[in-house]
């Protein structure tokens, strides 16, 4: 099968052929019809994951994905061949991927069939920054009238970050540089819609006492930590340990891992399904354009960059 991954360490990723992944116990095989680029994948292009997990090269890249099930192993149940699932690829080392035309994923935790409503692209751009939405939502203990900033709220975590917030009752400021970025944050449900250029000036005007939580999904967090009113948090799915962020004895500073599981899975696909949560695509590019994909990540991309697999 035709994989996107890396062969070994300090390699560029690039396009090989290698045998399609069996099904171990408590995992499905899917055929990917559609993936969608994550901050991850460029970190693990990138070599930074070395540290963090055991590589089993190939790396195959790619962690959400939408296809059609294509085996399962004997202890399964519940999934069948032939169902429409979207799902992430979350395992404790890295090998399989969603970037290439099959994959396998738990059958428990990492995958769920897809409702009806969305399209292959929204169901590949669901799983893993929505997983990531849920966990920053859940660091917030009672959300509702707080004042939660989010820097980088454009991207495919923040777009469904913002909409899970505004319905838990926080008043949501979003960041977007473009104008059509921060028209988009404010139809998603932010109350106020600021560019990052200026953050200090925007928010004081907005929270001059400073605001209950700032939601670090890009930029530098030192430049805006200052934000947070004494005793506020400061949630970061960029950040690991505290170490890494120099103002922890003011404000609490929360790192998130954004583990997918069976029942964030299910909130999501149900959302979803109802139309109560929208995912964003921005453009969809063909398996063998990923590597120009990679380039365009992060900059000016409203929601999600979906590669189409099969
Ligand atoms: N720990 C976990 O489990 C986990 C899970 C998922 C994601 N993540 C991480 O969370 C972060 C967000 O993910 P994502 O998929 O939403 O990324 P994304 O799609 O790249 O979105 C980030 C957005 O930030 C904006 N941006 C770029 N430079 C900025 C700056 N200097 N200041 C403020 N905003 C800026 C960009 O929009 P505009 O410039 O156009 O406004 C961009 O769309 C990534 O770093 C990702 O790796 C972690």
């Amino acid at each position: 099968m035709k994989a996107y991954a890396v062969s070994g360490q300090g390699e560029q990723p690039a396009h090989i052929d290698i045998d399609p992944p069996e099904p171990e116990p408590g995992e499905v095989r899917v055929r990917v019809v559609a993936a969608s680029v994550n901050g991850f994948d460029l970190a693990v292009a990138a070599g930074y994951m070395g540290g963090f997990f055991e590589h089993r090269y190939p790396v195959v890249l790619g962690r959400e994905f939408a296809g059609v099930v294509d085996a399962v192993a004997d202890d399964v149940s519940g999934i069948e061949v032939g169902d429409r699932v979207l799902g992430v690829v979350s395992k404790p080392f890295l090998r399989e991927g969603a970037f290439a035309e099959y994959t396998t994923a738990y059958a428990d935790g990492g995958l769920i069939v897809a409702p009806d409503v969305l399209s292959d692209a929204e169901a590949a751009s669901l799983a893993h920054t929505g997983s990531a939405a849920l966990a920053i939502l859940s660091a917030i203990d009672e959300p509702e009238g707080k004042t939660m900033l989010i820097v980088g709220a454009t991207g495919g975590v923040g777009t469904l970050l913002i909409q899970l917030a505004a319905a838990a009752g926080a008043t949501v400021i979003a960041t977007g540089r473009t104008t059509l970025g921060r028209e988009l944050v404010i139809e998603l449900g932010a109350t106020h819609a600021v560019d990052y250029s200026d953050l200090t000036t925007a928010i004081r005007e907005i929270a001059p006492d400073g605001v209950d939580v700032a939601v670090h999904l890009s930029g530098d967090a030192s430049t805006f930590s200052s934000l947070v009113k004494n005793g506020g948090l400061f949630i970061s799915p960029i950040l690991y340990s505290p170490e890494m962020f120099g103002d922890a004895e003011r404000v609490t500073f929360v790192p998130i891992a954004g583990y997918p599981s069976a029942e964030a899975l299910s909130t999501l696909a149900s959302l979803a399904g109802s139309g109560d949560l929208r995912v964003i695509i921005d453009r969809e590019r063909a398996f063998d354009d990923i590597g120009q994909a990679f380039g365009e990540f992060g900059h000016e991309t409203l929601g999600n960059i979906v590669i189409r697999i099969g």
